[in-house]
């Protein structure tokens, strides 16, 4: 694991996702009670969720309206046992990485 830095520290808006791409992944980062990083797609058709409305700690696919939780990536609807891989988030005085 290696931490990466994606962004200028305030580059991400409170209460709001951003996507990246680092090497071949897509990880959403979300500014909300701190940053959370979860994969980017959506596990229903793909949708990118970094966009999505945010109510706390959930976010909605802007495509079909599923939610996940952004701290665990645990899906709160629909299937059971489905989780988007979670990733670290720090801020440091150079900008936000992300572990990888
Ligand atoms: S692609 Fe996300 S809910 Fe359908």
């Amino acid at each position: 694991m290696v931490w990466k830095k994606v962004a200028k520290k305030g580059s991400i808006a409170a209460g709001k996702g951003r996507e990246f791409s680092i090497d071949d992944k897509k990880i959403a980062i979300f500014n909300q009670d701190g940053y959370h990083g979860i994969d980017a797609i959506c596990v229903h058709q793909d949708g990118h969720i970094a966009p999505g409305k945010l109510d706390g700690d959930i976010v909605e696919c802007p495509l079909h309206l599923w939610h996940y939780n952004i701290k665990t990536g645990k899906l709160m609807d629909y299937l059971k046992d489905v989780t988007l891989q979670t990733y670290k988030v720090e801020v440091r005085d150079d900008g936000i990485y992300v572990e990888v």
